[in-house]
């Protein structure tokens, strides 16, 4: 037994310096894209926010973002979703809302708040919102999120 401690030592030694030259290739290629980055950074962040809405806003608001009549609020083609207003729409996530109609519509459902998402989460889920579907505008950032948050505590 003593003498197997030191020889597994080796022996994991041995396969952390295989190890590292392969990590080394697959680094340099993606470094080398630089060109890429700004789309495939979207494209990430497209991603995480699709899982966010995949779990938290899914059954209401509907895989095509249409809502359900009377019910639940659509996110596509809504002037909240897209519009220029960047801390009401994290503030809707933030504390949800009731009884708001909108477009002349009444929603009976109540939009949950979602305080438990991180500043990313939420920033990332609103990005998706408003670039999804037929909609199309500005990212929301973290530290957006964050600067909401501080003024609702
Ligand atoms: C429990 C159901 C429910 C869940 C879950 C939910 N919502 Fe809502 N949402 C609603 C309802 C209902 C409304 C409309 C509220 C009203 O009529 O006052 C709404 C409204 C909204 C609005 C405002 C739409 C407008 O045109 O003013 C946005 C934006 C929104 N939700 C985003 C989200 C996001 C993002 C998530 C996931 C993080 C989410 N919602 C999760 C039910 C839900």
């Amino acid at each position: 037994m003593k003498q197997l401690i030191p020889s597994l030592c080796l022996i994991l030694v041995l396969m952390s310096f295989q190890t590292q030259p392969k990590k080394q290739v697959l680094i340099k290629p993606k470094t080398a894209v630089v060109t890429a980055a700004p789309a495939a950074g979207m494209k990430a962040v497209l991603l995480r926010g699709k899982a966010v809405y995949l779990q938290q806003c899914l059954a209401c608001h509907q895989a095509d973002g249409g809502g359900v009549a009377h019910l639940n609020a659509p996110l596509n083609g809504a002037a909240a979703v897209v519009g220029k207003d960047k801390e009401k729409l994290i503030r809707i996530v933030l504390k949800g809302m009731k009884g708001v109609d909108i477009d002349d519509e009444s929603y009976n459902n109540t939009m949950a708040p979602h305080p438990e998402l991180t500043d990313q989460q939420i920033a990332d889920v609103l990005t998706y919102a408003r670039n999804s579907w037929t909609n199309k505008a500005s990212a929301v950032s973290a530290a957006e999120v964050k600067a909401v948050r501080a003024k609702i505590k």
